[in-house]
């Protein structure tokens, strides 16, 4: 019982700056687009419009914030860049399969952006295989959860 309850406190302390930087871009972002509205060879946006560099660039800063707050600069650098990158491959992943900007692909939406903070920040701070698999379970739940709150505080146009 200790141990999973440890486990779930030392996940939650471990992802934390990614969470960050994953919330900030509804938030901050807007304004020009990662892809500077660049197609790519399918005729499709490579990004698209919801991708934007004060979006990126915000969820760096604030997640890296996070990090040397926590006494963890390097991993708050790498988490929040991992989040952010993953993030922006969820959304070329996307426009590839031909869904709009805003339209919601289940599981893709949520854990890609937790996938890659998790790779980048691995070599600085290896994670274990249970934290990763509640992380897996927990974040659509917050994702879910956090979404609706700015949906209702008119950050987000749609609740997902
Ligand atoms: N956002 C941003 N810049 C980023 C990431 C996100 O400005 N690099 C902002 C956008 O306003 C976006 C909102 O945060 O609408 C929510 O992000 P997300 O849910 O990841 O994007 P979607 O609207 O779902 O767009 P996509 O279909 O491309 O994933
Ligand atoms: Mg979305």
């Amino acid at each position: 019982m200790r141990d999973i309850l440890a486990t779930i406190v030392y996940s939650i302390w471990y992802i934390l700056p990614s969470y960050i930087a994953n919330m900030s871009p509804v938030i901050f972002g807007g304004g020009k687009p990662i892809d500077f509205n660049k197609k790519f060879i399918d005729g499709r946006r490579i990004l698209g419009d919801h991708k934007t560099i004060r979006g990126f660039i915000s969820g760096v800063i604030l997640g890296t914030i996070a990090g040397i707050a926590q006494g963890r600069a390097l991993q708050g650098i790498l988490l929040s860049l991992g989040a952010m990158v993953g993030d922006a491959i969820g959304s070329f992943i996307k426009r590839r399969l031909g869904i709009e900007e805003g339209g919601s692909v289940p599981l893709l939406d949520q854990e890609c952006f937790l996938v890659f903070s998790i790779l980048f920040a691995y070599p600085i701070e290896s994670v274990d295989l249970y934290s990763i698999i509640f992380l897996l379970f927990l974040t659509p739940l917050l994702h879910k959860g956090t979404n609706v709150i700015a949906y209702y505080l008119k950050l987000k146009e749609v609740s997902y």
